[in-house]
């Protein structure tokens, strides 16, 4: 430790200034790396309607309908070693039986950075059931908006880039 010390003490002028540009360069490529951006997610409307099973037609099944507002620009997620993005809104709950459910109620695929300013108003993509078929005992469920980001070389990265403060109910079937 104190001959280390020693030694970067003795460093000249002409190294120090290029140890300082490369530690640059790693802090720069790191940030890179680490690029966390951050969107803005409304929950504008939750919905639930009575509808029929698809399957057993005389079984009663509730789906719910979820408006939202996204806005995200995740053009930093983007670098040399962007194969794509898959983006998704996903709603998580507890059943009534204290199960955790993550339920992806959205999805994009976003090849090019020129396509990563998201701004979306919608509804579901996908049918959003619940195992019980009623929300009747589902409690108020989070949104969150999130990421995978899969390289050309290396392991697939996740992010979220928002997620709502507060948690939504689920109103009664109409
Ligand atoms: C629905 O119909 C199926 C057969 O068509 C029957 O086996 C099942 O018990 C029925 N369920 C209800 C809730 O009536
Ligand atoms: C969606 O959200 C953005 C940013 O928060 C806002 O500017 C825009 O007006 C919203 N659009 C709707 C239809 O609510």
């Amino acid at each position: 430790m104190h001959s280390l010390y020693a030694r970067v003490n003795n460093v000249s002028a002409t190294m120090s200034s290029c140890l300082m540009a490369l530690l640059a360069a790693i802090a720069l490529s790191t940030f890179l790396f680490t690029a966390d951006p951050k969107g803005d997610l409304a929950i504008t409307n939750v919905k639930v309607t009575a509808g029929r099973d698809r399957r057993y037609r005389n079984k009663s099944q509730d789906y719910a309908l979820v408006n939202f507002n996204v806005s995200a620009d995740l053009t930093p997620l983007f670098n040399w070693n962007t194969k794509q993005l898959f983006l998704y809104l996903e709603a998580e709950y507890e059943n009534a039986k204290g199960g955790k459910n993550d339920v992806v109620i959205w999805d994009r695929i976003v090849r090019r950075k020129e396509d990563a300013f998201i701004n979306v108003v919608g509804k579901n993509k996908y049918a959003f059931k619940d195992i019980t078929n009623t929300f009747k005992k589902v409690p108020a469920a989070h949104y969150a908006l999130k990421y995978n980001v899969m390289p050309y070389v290396g392991a697939l990265t996740y992010g979220e880039a928002g997620r709502t403060l507060e948690s939504l109910e689920f109103p009664a079937a109409e």
